[in-house]
């Protein structure tokens, strides 16, 4: 296999960026009343690992249910779309990508493609590997939070802007207005979105795509206490908290959070902050929120989305291309 073109890779968040943005959640979140931190903090190199073993397990049918509906339309997405540049935000490991690149690949139609993600290791990994294997692409990594550098992704041309894995669910109500009207405001009339996901089904099956039996979720949960003492020099013992998840009916999210098994206190030497954590008290680390056809077009068409067509798997998992109104 010819090696391809070296990808490229941008650099929005450094080390020191994201260390500083934590420092901030951990003051904030920690401090208040019903303790929260934000998800972004679960990824980094074990934490990408954790996600990676996730997709694969017998209980999480998401992915395997999006890997479906690429399979079955990727075709049709690439000539829809007719894109010449895949953005794809929050890519991760970008597994699943490749059946949109070989779609593309048959259809002759691809030039680049731009992969974001705040995680550099693993991005970086991932765009050497893809450069590898398609070596008429151009890869063009980007790291960067998807809140904050839509609008540093490279312009031109047709874009089909892929945002999978039903991460938008990890975006409470606010967070994805906010999210799909700024994404909106940097897309052209000839772009298009490709947004996966997941669908309000039967309670027991999403607690348990969220608390698998073997224990992966728990300690995917369980390891941003690492990451804490890592980057901020404190003192987690995460066995002593324990993985909880419950069906929030009323906003239709699944919460995920760290539940304190005794009264202790956490000394968080960076910060010179001790939190004190009652036995029983939760701390929230994410939520997912589960959606029907209707939310997704109604969501996409208040920040300025009309839908081109909606795919459902039958495990229930919707994939939607959509584009710019005007
Ligand atoms: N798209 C992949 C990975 C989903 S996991 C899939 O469908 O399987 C979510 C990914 O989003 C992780 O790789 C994480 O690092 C990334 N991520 C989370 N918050 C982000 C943010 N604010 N900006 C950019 N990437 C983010
Ligand atoms: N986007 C994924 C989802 O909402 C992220 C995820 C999967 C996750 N499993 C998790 C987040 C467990 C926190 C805990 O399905």
């Amino acid at each position: 296999m010819s090696s391809g073109r070296a990808p490229t890779l941008d650099v929005h968040i450094t080390g020191d960026d994201l260390r500083r943005a934590l420092r901030h959640d951990v003051e904030v979140g920690l401090a208040a009343e019903a303790k929260w931190l934000s998800p972004v903090w679960f990824y980094d190199a074990r934490g990408s690992q954790l996600f990676d073993d996730i997709t694969r397990l017998p209980e999480y049918y998401l992915t395997r249910a999006e890997r479906r509906l690429l399979e079955s339309h990727a075709k049709e997405i690439a000539q829809r779309s007719g894109a010449d540049t895949l953005i794809e935000l929050g890519a991760g490991t970008c597994d699943k990508t490749r059946v949109l690149l070989d779609a593309f690949e048959a259809q002759g139609t691809l030039r680049r493609y731009v992969p974001l993600d705040v995680s550099e290791a693993t991005l970086a990994a991932a765009a050497c590997d893809l450069a590898g294997e398609y070596p008429d692409l151009l890869v063009h990594a980007v790291v960067g939070d998807f809140h904050r550098h839509i609008d540093r992704m490279p312009g031109g041309g047709r874009r089909l802007v892929a945002f999978l894995g039903s991460t938008i669910g990890n975006l409470d109500l606010l967070e994805r207005s906010r999210f799909l009207f700024d994404l909106d405001c940097t897309m052209g009339s000839d772009d298009s979105l490709l947004m996966g996901t997941d669908v309000v089904k039967d309670v027991d099956r999403l607690l348990s795509a969220y608390d698998d039996a073997a224990g992966v979720t728990a300690e995917f949960n369980r390891n941003v206490l690492q990451v804490i003492n890592r980057e901020l020099d404190a003192d987690f013992e995460p066995d002593r908290f324990t993985h909880v998840v419950r069906w929030d009916a009323e906003n239709a999210h699944m919460e995920m959070g760290l539940r304190s098994s005794v009264d202790q206190v956490v000394a968080v030497r960076a910060l010179d902050l001790e939190v004190a954590f009652a036995a029983g008290e939760t701390l929230r680390t994410e939520i997912s929120a589960k959606f029907t056809r209707e939310q997704v077009a109604r969501e996409l068409f208040d920040a300025g989305f009309v839908v081109d067509a909606t795919w459902e798997d039958h495990e229930g998992f919707l994939l939607t291309l959509a584009s710019p109104y005007c």
